[in-house]
C-alpha cells in the first residue's frame, strides 16, 4: 500500500499488467493507422506516463502534440466545468487524430475534447484511454481503445493524481476504504 495525501491506497493495475495491455493496444494501432500518420494529442497532466508508453509500442510514423485541461482541481469528484489551459499547436485539419487520456470517469473532459478537436476538420478523431469507468461515465463519449475497464473507485498512479500527488507511481492503486 501507498499513503497519498493522507489517505491509504492499495495495488490495483501491475506493472506487467499495463505492460502486457500496452503491447496489445500498441498492436492494434499500428494495424489501425498504417499509411496514416496520426497525430497522438496527449490530454495533460494525466496522460503524460499512458502517452509515453503508449507510443514507444507504435511502430507506424506518428507525431504527437498537447492539450491541457483541468476539471477535478484537488479533488476527488468533476468540477463539472472544464477549464482550458493550453491548446494544441499542431495544424490537424485532415490529420488522423488519436486522443490519449489516463482515465475517462464522467466523459466530461472527453466529451468536450472531441468536439473541440472536430472544430478543425480532421480526417478522423479516435479515442484511446487506459482507465474507463462505465459505471460512472454520464457524458456521451465514443471509446475506441480502453485499457482497463475499472469499478468506481478513486484511482491514483501512473500520471493519475490525488491533489497533484502521486502520478509517479509506476503501478495503478485504488482508494482503500478499509485501511
Ligand atoms: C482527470 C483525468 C481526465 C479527467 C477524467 O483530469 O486525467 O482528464 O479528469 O474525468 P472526467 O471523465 O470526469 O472528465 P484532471 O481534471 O484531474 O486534470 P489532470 O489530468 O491534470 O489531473
Ligand atoms: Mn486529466
Ligand atoms: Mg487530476
Amino acid at each position: 500500500t501507498v499513503t497519498c495525501n493522507g489517505e491509504k491506497f492499495k495495488i490495483f493495475i501491475t506493472k506487467e499488467q499495463i505492460d502486457e495491455r500496452m503491447n496489445q493496444l500498441g498492436n492494434q494501432l499500428d494495424k489501425d493507422f498504417k499509411g496514416k500518420k496520426p497525430i497522438f494529442i496527449g490530454i495533460l497532466n494525466g496522460a503524460f506516463i499512458f502517452l509515453a508508453d503508449i507510443m514507444r509500442h507504435v511502430s507506424i510514423p506518428c507525431e504527437v502534440d498537447f492539450m491541457k485541461l483541468s476539471s477535478y482541481g484537488d479533488e476527488k469528484v468533476s468540477s463539472g466545468q472544464v477549464t482550458e489551459l493550453k491548446h494544441i499547436d499542431a495544424k490537424i485539419e485532415g490529420r488522423h487524430v488519436i486522443l490519449i487520456e489516463d482515465i475517462v470517469d464522467t466523459g466530461l473532459s472527453m466529451n468536450y475534447m472531441v468536439k473541440r478537436m472536430k472544430e478543425n476538420n480532421p480526417a478522423s478523431v479516435s479515442v484511446c484511454t487506459l482507465l474507463h469507468k462505465k459505471e460512472a461515465t454520464k457524458y456521451d463519449v465514443q471509446l475506441d481503445y480502453v485499457g482497463f475497464e475499472i469499478p468506481n473507485a478513486f484511482v491514483l498512479g501512473y500520471g493519475l493524481d490525488y491533489a497533484q500527488e502521486g502520478r509517479n507511481l509506476s503501478q495503478i492503486y485504488v482508494i482503500d476504504n478499509e485501511g
